[in-house]
């Protein structure tokens, strides 16, 4: 990508004017291109959490914070989100554009013929406790795909790239449902290759042995929205993980692992079990004013899981959809008076009105209704955060893949300010 320097900046540091380049993207905010800094001045930026650092070049996915847009591929979510499915959705997210249907056909028969893993994969489960928390699983055994895959580990071929993004799509539901089937000590049950995507996972998750398939159309449609709502979401956190990790050339399955962990912290894809959790906490509409209170007050660290972002500073288009979403599913299964969907509304009603969130723009994300939704369909709470990892895979090895093709990208290594000890001899322990 061609970036036309339109301007540049100047800074003056101790009387002498130095210029940088000033880049502009298709749309979105300028770059001040920074890469001399150091070598010019000796001195870094400082910038904790990267709140005003752009990491990479992207044509993946774009977020208007402000305004609360969320496009894949130029492709609003809420279009995709309405008329797409998920599947083609990945295509778009890894090839840039949305499949003609020959190539979703195709697509298609590739991702279901990569859906069963190495039947030996199935020992790593035996090895953990029934209540190990399944995050804790997947990061295992992610990581450990690079033990059986070694055809699709060398980054520096496109085609073993591309099986290894194919085998991370079509296997994540596979480890996510034999998680959960070991935490409930229930057989694996396998890939079917006539159901869908989402119908194949749910029918993995909650299918038995001992009945033939019956998937409910309703919620597969639900969990196809809820994957396509998590697919991308530009630099976040474990995006940004798994950049990092590949940028030092590790394989595919182990920079997936990495982005698994990072996305499992409370603050990022675990807010929607946290979310649940604080709703369990509050208990009736009654008491959201304390804890209202408890969000605001400075000394103490409750925060409203599910609200803010740091880069909406509107509402969050995906909690929008998903909010539809969760009425649509409760209204269908009979549960429109669930007593957690009450409290959730109460609370988005009066924490959009309150001050304090407003001149902060804390918003619901897409982690305020989800919990609602996954537990509407069955999930126990510790599941939501796999879940969120099942459909974030398609954007994390498209932007894995988009980082290894990109030419300027070096191995990602920050500098620090030092505010260390400046240096001092050792000492016999006598006389310390
Ligand atoms: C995801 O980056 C992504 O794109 C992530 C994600 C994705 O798809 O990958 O969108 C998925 O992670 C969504 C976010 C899920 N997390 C939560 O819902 C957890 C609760 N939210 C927060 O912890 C917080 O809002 C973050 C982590 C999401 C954003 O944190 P920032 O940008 O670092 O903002 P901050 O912590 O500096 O907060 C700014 C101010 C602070 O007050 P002051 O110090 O300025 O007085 O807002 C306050 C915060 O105290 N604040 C909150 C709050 N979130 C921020 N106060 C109460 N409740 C909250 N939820």
């Amino acid at each position: 990508m061609s970036d036309k320097n339109s301007e540049n900046a100047k800074l003056t540091i101790n009387n002498e004017d130095l210029r940088y380049s000033v880049d502009k993207g298709s749309i979105g905010p300028d770059v001040i291109d920074i890469s001399k800094l150091y070598s010019d001045t000796g001195k870094f930026t400082y910038d904790p959490g990267f709140t005003s650092t752009a990491s990479c070049k992207s044509t993946i996915t774009y977020i208007d914070g402000e305004e609360g847009v969320l496009l894949y591929r130029g492709y609003p979510i809420e279009q995709l989100a309405e008329k797409g499915n998920y599947l083609e959705t990945c295509y778009l997210l890894l090839n840039g554009e949305l499949p003609n249907q020959s190539e979703y056909n195709e697509f298609d028969e590739i991702i279901t013929n990569h859906t069963m893993v190495h039947e030996q994969l199935n020992r790593f489960f035996t090895g953990f406790r029934p209540d190990a928390h399944p995050m804790a699983i997947m990061c295992g055994v992610v990581g450990a795909l690079s033990a059986f895959y070694h055809d699709s580990t060398d980054v520096n071929d496109p085609e073993q790239r591309k099986i290894a993004c194919f085998r991370l799509i079509a296997k994540m539901p596979t480890l996510a449902a034999m998680a959960y089937k070991h935490s409930l000590g229930q057989p694996t049950i396998y890939p079917q290759n006539n159901l869908s995507y989402a119908s194949n996972f749910l029918n993995m998750c909650f299918g038995v042995p001992t009945e033939d398939k019956d998937v409910n159309e309703t919620l597969s449609k639900a969990m196809d929205k809820i994957l396509i709502l998590h697919a991308d979401h530009e630099q976040n956190a474990s995006t940004s993980t798994v950049r990092l990790a590949g940028s030092s050339g590790a394989n595919p399955f182990a920079c997936i692992a990495s982005g698994i962990a990072c996305l499992w912290g409370p603050a990022h894809g675990g807010a929607n079990e946290a979310c649940l959790r604080m709703l369990d906490e509050i208990g009736s509409v009654k008491n959201i004013p304390e804890f209202i209170n408890k969000a605001k007050d400075k000394n103490d660290p409750f925060r409203l899981m599910g609200f803010g972002h740091r880069v909406y500073k509107n509402y969050d288009p995906r909690a929008k959809v998903m909010q539809k979403t969760c009425h649509e599913l409760l209204d269908h299964l009979g549960l429109k008076n669930d007593p957690k969907l009450a409290i959730a509304m109460e609370l988005e009603k009066i924490a959009l009105e309150d001050d304090y969130f407003v001149e902060k723009k804390l918003y619901p994300n897409v982690d305020f209704y989800s919990g609602i939704v996954m537990k509407a369909m069955g999930f126990p709470m510790e599941m939501f955060t796999v879940l969120f990892s099942v459909g974030r895979t398609a954007g994390w090895v498209s932007q894995w893949d988009e980082m290894v093709e990109d030419k300027s990208q070096r191995i990602g290594r920050p500098r620090q300010l030092y505010v260390g000890n400046p240096g001092r001899d050792y000492q016999d322990i006598k006389q310390r």
